[in-house]
């Protein structure tokens, strides 16, 4: 009997920032946070986990390089406890196969480049923890799960779910009420797009890690955003309630500068926008000026996460007009592959001031578009797509 799982776990892009921990150990925030969920038919990441009686220890493998599970770790933290959840099984329910105890081979596999500078850390552990909790047939809920994958990186628990997510920052000591649940499903507003823009850098920038924990130890300003964060949560939830984009937009953007505001504000300064980066909102900044002016609403929203990566959110039938912009003035070294084939030609809105975005910038400067939509939760896949061979090593 091979006692084996495979789940695969979207990434997730907060509208609302998680910038700072409370409780660096259990990774307690400083403020609620509420992320979109994206589409795992384009970027996932997928985790097998099998215990098996003739493994000498826990091992695990990242894009086919065996990783460490230090001792005490974060990994080492978010295995200990879904095996504890499991032994409890066990112990309840003499009928249940005794794996608990059995050590672990675990392979991992993001489907997108890590050389992209996306954040993988998120469904990399969303996926570790629901191919666990498949594995050990876990009865937890997936907000009680997402209490675990927290454990893991902060911003993973929210990738416990698809649609539009929120993690509640919680007030008790021992984290049991910070998780993350569901505001809307996906089915909710299906029409929400992203196309995110892979911004060339070569520089190796601050992890959020380091960068947040700093922001909470000098930053005057982020009291100011700690202040502001909750009414932006309720309106934000109620914009994505009403499929209202102007509200939704305005609020992602208002985020985006406030979390790179505390960021200049942090000591040393933390800088994670380039030239291009902000050429891109200058761009954006301009589609929706014009639109606006034309009696029409925004075009589109972007927001930046702990690197220079534009992710830009906008209603498909928006999408081509974005998409034409992008292309125009950062044109890309090799063709765009997008699978929703909206073509590159639509027409700006009238009024569009081409001064404003400088003229265009060599190729380049955008390496590749990424386009995708909101999209589901984590999936349990068919064994079919193991990761492991039958000696347990991956594949
Ligand atoms: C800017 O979740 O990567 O993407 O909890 O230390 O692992 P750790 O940090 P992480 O931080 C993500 C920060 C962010 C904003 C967000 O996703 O909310």
């Amino acid at each position: 009997m091979v006692y084996e799982a495979t789940a695969s776990a979207p990434v997730n892009i907060a509208v609302i920032k998680y910038w700072g921990k409370r409780d660096t150990k259990l990774i307690l925030p400083t403020n609620s946070s509420l992320s979109v969920t994206l589409d795992q038919d384009h970027l996932r990441s997928t985790t097998t986990s099998r215990a098996d009686a003739s493994f000498a220890k826990d091992r695990l493998w990242l894009n086919g390089e065996e990783e460490a599970i230090k001792e005490g770790g974060r990994l080492h933290t978010c295995i200990k406890e879904l095996r504890a959840w499991r032994l409890e099984e066990e112990s309840k329910q003499d009928s249940l196969p005794k794996i608990g105890d059995l050590k672990l081979h675990i392979a991992s596999y993001n489907n997108f480049p890590t050389a992209a500078g996306l954040a993988s850390s998120a469904s990399g552990l969303a996926a570790l923890v629901a191919s666990l909790a498949a594995l050990y047939e876990l009865p937890q809920s997936r907000s009680e799960l997402s209490r675990i994958a927290r454990q893991g990186s902060g911003s993973a628990c929210r990738s416990l779910f698809g649609g539009f997510v929120a993690w509640r920052e919680g007030h008790a000591k021992d984290g049991s009420d910070s998780l993350a649940e569901e505001v809307a499903p996906r089915e909710h507003w299906p029409d929400l797009q992203a196309l995110i823009c892979v911004v060339s850098d070569a520089k190796k920038g601050t992890s959020s890690t380091s960068g947040m924990q700093a922001t909470v130890e000098t930053s005057p300003l982020l009291q100011e955003r700690l202040r502001v964060v909750p009414q932006r949560m309720v309106d934000i939830s109620t914009a994505i309630e009403a499929r209202d984009f102007d509200e939704f937009g305005r609020i992602t953007m208002a985020d985006s500068n406030q979390f790179h505001a505390v960021c200049l504000d942090t000591a040393p300064p933390i800088f994670y926008l380039n030239d291009t980066s902000r050429a891109i909102i200058a761009l954006v900044q301009e589609l929706n000026r014009a639109s606006e002016a034309n009696g029409n609403g925004l075009v589109a929203a972007y927001t930046f996460d702990a690197g220079p990566n534009a992710v830009l959110y906008a209603p498909a039938a928006n999408m081509p007009v974005v998409i034409a912009a992008v292309n125009k003035y950062f044109p890309q070294a090799n063709a765009f592959a997008d699978p929703f084939q909206m073509g590159t030609t639509a027409t700006l809105p009238a009024g569009f001031d081409d001064k404003v975005v400088n003229g265009g910038w060599e190729k380049g400067a955008v390496k590749q578009l990424i386009h995708t939509q909101v999209g589901d939760g984590p999936r349990r896949l068919d064994d079919k797509e193991s990761l492991l061979n039958t000696e347990g090593i991956p594949k």
